[in-house]
């Protein structure tokens, strides 16, 4: 099968290269997908460049989300699923065989079945971006989504990834939702995504705007806790939630004296290290909200597999939307 690989962490133009590689079987517990889409994750080229660990044992083919066709299945899998439309996440951890190629083999648990009309470009987006935001709208509560009916949440960075399937994910559960942003393109993604307010973090006045939504949100879905401490905690009282999923160039100072007296929780996420049970309610989640028609890819690019370095740089560089390769 055609796949991109890279044998050694690096730039993407010095260690990426596509290539013939042997179509792998599906052992035990696994499946084979023909992949139709392979969306890329700010994660998979951070993998790639060496940020994040070591380099492969031999060669790995990158990124964890993908949308597919099951094509065959191993020892003690219900062959009832080939032919089966799939949605793949964590395909490419501790797995050589990610989503950038023709074929992906990976345990039958990292495959969900993708509703028959929901397209190629919503079913690559799923698993690192909608599972994130479904375990931070969970984590620290009562793990149930119906809890979150009525109840206020906050997103900061509502048109990237994980935030624009935070605001649907929140919506549908019957929240409501105010999220920031830095441009009146990017409030055009958040509003359509549903939120109920959209302010520009960048402008004056943008935490007083926030309080005028609400004093008191249950939970906040947090992309860069440093830049946005002072409206974190201008919304946080007892019992909200701060969900961090990511980090920022500078660890930020946090003003634990604040916290205490507002008894807020900050709660730090990395997908890879969620515990089992707490996996599987965000991906039960994540696929129950796709099933209902409560979720929406976001603009789309798509790269050619040939392509695959000009689309790391672009995911790279900050690319608006989600990138995807089409094998
Ligand atoms: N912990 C995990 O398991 C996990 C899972 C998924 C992603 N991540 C990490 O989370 C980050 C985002 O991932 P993604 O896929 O959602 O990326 P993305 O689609 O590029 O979105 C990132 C968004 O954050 C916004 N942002 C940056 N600084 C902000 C601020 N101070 N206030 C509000 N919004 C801000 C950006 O918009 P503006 O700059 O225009 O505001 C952008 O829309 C990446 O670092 C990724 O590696 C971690």
């Amino acid at each position: 099968m055609k796949a991109a690989i890279y044998r050694r962490t690096g730039p993407a133009a010095e260690v990426l290269s596509v290539e013939d590689v042997d179509t792998p079987d599906p052992g035990a517990g696994e499946v084979r997908v023909r992949i139709t889409a392979s969306g890329i994750n700010p994660t998979d080229w951070k993998t790639r460049a060496g940020l994040t660990g070591q380099d492969p044992d031999s060669f790995q083919i990158p990124h964890q989300d993908g949308v597919g066709v099951v094509d065959a299945v191993g020892e003690g899998v219900d062959d009832g699923l080939v032919g089966q439309r799939v949605w793949l996440f964590l395909s490419a951890f501790g797995n050589r065989y990610g989503t950038a190629a023709e074929y992906s083999v990976l345990p039958v648990a990292h495959v969900r079945p993708l509703p028959g009309d929901a397209p190629d470009e919503l079913g690559a987006c799923l698993g690192v971006p909608a599972v994130t935001a479904a375990h931070c709208l969970l984590v620290g509560g009562v793990g149930d989504p119906a809890a979150l009916r009525g109840r206020d949440v906050l997103v900061a960075g509502g048109a990237g990834a994980v935030g624009h399937y935070a605001i649907e994910l929140a919506k549908h559960a019957g929240a409501r939702v105010v999220t920031t942003v830095s441009s009146d393109e990017k409030g055009e993604l958040a509003r359509a995504a549903g939120a109920d307010l959209v302010v520009n973090y960048r402008e004056p006045g943008a935490v007083e705007r926030v309080r005028g939504f609400t004093e008191r949100v249950d939970r906040v879905v947090e992309v860069a806790l440093g830049a946005n401490l002072e409206l974190d905690l201008a919304v946080a009282g007892a019992g909200t939630v701060i969900a961090v999923y990511a980090n920022e160039p500078n660890d930020p100072v946090v003003p634990t004296r604040r916290f205490m007296v507002a008894n807020a929780t900050i709660s730090y996420v990395l997908l890879y290290g969620v515990p089992s049970a707490q996996l599987e309610a965000a991906v039960a989640w994540t696929a129950d909200a796709a099933g209902s028609g409560a979720l929406s890819p976001l603009p789309i690019t798509r790269y050619g597999l040939d392509d695959v370095v000009a689309a790391h740089e672009a995911v790279e560089n900050g690319a608006v939307g989600k990138v995807v390769l089409v094998p």
